[in-house]
C-alpha cells in the first residue's frame, strides 16, 4: 500500500482538507450537461430547463451521468443558480439557446415584491434529489452543492438576463447603493437557509459560484462580491463548522490574493486567464486551489490539450489541488478529449 492509499477517505476531500492528494482529484465544472448525449436524451423529455430541475427523477440521472461515464472524483448536484429567484417569487425562465429571462428588477418595488424567504415548497424538489443521490452515488464519490453568489444572482435580477458586462447591475448599484444591498442582503439570506438545507440533506462540500465578479472595480468587488459571501460562509459555518467550501469568483484575478482569509473560504477556484503557477507561488500553501484547464483547450484537444494539462499539473504538484476547468464545460466538447484529460490527469507519475 502507498502512503497515498492508506489514508482515508474520498480523494476530493482529502485535497479539500489541505492534503496535497496525487494525482489531484479531478471534477468538471458544468460535467453534466449538453456535451453528453445522454443528458440530451433526457433534456429532450422536459418541458422547460426548470421543470427539469424541479424533477428528482431528472436531475439524479443527469448528476450520475458523468460519474458513470468517467468517474469524476465528485459529483455535483444538478441544477441552476438561478432557482433562488425563482423561489423568492421572480420568475425564471430559460429560452433556447438565449439563456435566462427573468422579469427585470428596474426599481424599489422590484425589491419589494420579492419574499422575504425563500419558498422551501419550491426548492423541496432540489433537496429531494440531494437526498436521493446520498443513496445512489458510490459511497466514495462525494457530492457538491452550491449556490451562486449575490452578486452574480442579482446581475440577472436586474437585468433580467445575461449580458457581455452586467452592466444593468453595475449601473443599479451605482445609482441605488441602498436598495442594491437590500437585494444583496436578501440574496445572503435567502442562500444561507438553502444552502443549509443542502447540507442538511447530506452534501459533503459547497461551491459558490461568483461568475460576474471580474467586471466589479476594486471597491464594489469588496462589498458587493467579498463580503456578501464572507457573510454566507459564516452562516452555513455556524450551522456546520466542518463543511468544506469553494468560492469561484470568475475574474478575480489578483485579487485572489487573500480572498479565502476574507472570505473564509477552504479553496479558491482559479479561472481560465489566472496563471496556475502564479496562484501556487501566491496563494497560502494551506489554501486549495481549484481550476482551471480553458475550456476551449478541451475541444481543441490533441497537442494544445497535452500542454495546458501538464502546465496545471505542475503547478499542482505539491500542494492541495483539485483538478477542473477554468469555467464550465462546452456542449460542443467531444467526448473522447473529456476522456483524454481524465487519462492524462490520473496517468500523472507520482
Ligand atoms: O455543473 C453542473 O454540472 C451542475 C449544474 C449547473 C448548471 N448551472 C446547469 C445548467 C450549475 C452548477 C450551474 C450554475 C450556473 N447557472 C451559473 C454559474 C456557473 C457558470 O457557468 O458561470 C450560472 C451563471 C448559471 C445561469 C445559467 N444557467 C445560464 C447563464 C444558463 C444558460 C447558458 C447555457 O450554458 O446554456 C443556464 C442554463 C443551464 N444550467 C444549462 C445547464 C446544463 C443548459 C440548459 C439546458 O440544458 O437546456
Amino acid at each position: 500500500m502507498t502512503a497515498e492509499t492508506s489514508k482515508t477517505g474520498p480523494r476530493f476531500l482529502r485535497a479539500l482538507a489541505g492534503e496535497p492528494v496525487w494525482p489531484p482529484p479531478l471534477w468538471l465544472m458544468r460535467q453534466a450537461g449538453r456535451y453528453l448525449p445522454e443528458y440530451r436524451a433526457i433534456r429532450a423529455d422536459a418541458t422547460s430547463f426548470l421543470d427539469f430541475c424541479y424533477s428528482p427523477k431528472a436531475t439524479v440521472e443527469a448528476t450520475l451521468q458523468p460519474i458513470r461515464r468517467f468517474g469524476f472524483d465528485a459529483a455535483i448536484l444538478f441544477s441552476d443558480i438561478l432557482v433562488i429567484p425563482d423561489a423568492l417569487g421572480q420568475t425564471v425562465s430559460f429560452e433556447t439557446g438565449e439563456g435566462p429571462r427573468l422579469p427585470p428588477i428596474v426599481d424599489a418595488s422590484g425589491v419589494a415584491a420579492l419574499r422575504e424567504t425563500p419558498d422551501m415548497d419550491r426548492l423541496a424538489p432540489v433537496l429531494e434529489t440531494v437526498a436521493r443521490l446520498k443513496q445512489d452515488l458510490p459511497r466514495d464519490t462525494p457530492l457538491i452543492g452550491f449556490c451562486g453568489a449575490p452578486w452574480t444572482v442579482a446581475s440577472y435580477m436586474i437585468a433580467g438576463k445575461g449580458t457581455p458586462d452586467q452592466a444593468p447591475a453595475r449601473l443599479f448599484a451605482y445609482r441605488h447603493p441602498e436598495l442594491f444591498q437590500r437585494l444583496v442582503d436578501r440574496l445572503v439570506a435567502a442562500s444561507i437557509v438553502y444552502l443549509d438545507a443542502q447540507a442538511k440533506a447530506g452534501v459533503d462540500a459547497i461551491q459558490i459560484f461568483d461568475t460576474w465578479a471580474g467586471v466589479l472595480p476594486a471597491g464594489e468587488f469588496e462589498r458587493w462580491c467579498v463580503k456578501p459571501i464572507a457573510a454566507i460562509v459564516a452562516g452555513l459555518r455556524a450551522a456546520h463548522p466542518g463543511i468544506p467550501i469553494i468560492v469561484f469568483a470568475r475574474g478575480a484575478g489578483p485579487r485572489l490574493v487573500g480572498l479565502e482569509a476574507a472570505t473564509g473560504a477552504d479553496a479558491l477556484g482559479i479561472d481560465t486567464a489566472v496563471d496556475p503557477a502564479w496562484a501556487a507561488r501566491t496563494v497560502p500553501a494551506t489554501t486549495v486551489l481549484q481550476g482551471n484547464l480553458d475550456p476551449l483547450a478541451l475541444i481543441a484537444g490533441g497537442a494544445a490539450l497535452d500542454a495546458a494539462v501538464a502546465r496545471i499539473l505542475a503547478a499542482a504538484r505539491g500542494r492541495p489541488h483539485v483538478f477542473n476547468l477554468g469555467h464550465g464545460i462546452l456542449p460542443e466538447t467531444p467526448i473522447e478529449h473529456v476522456e483524454r484529460l481524465v487519462a492524462l490527469v490520473r496517468g500523472s507519475p507520482a
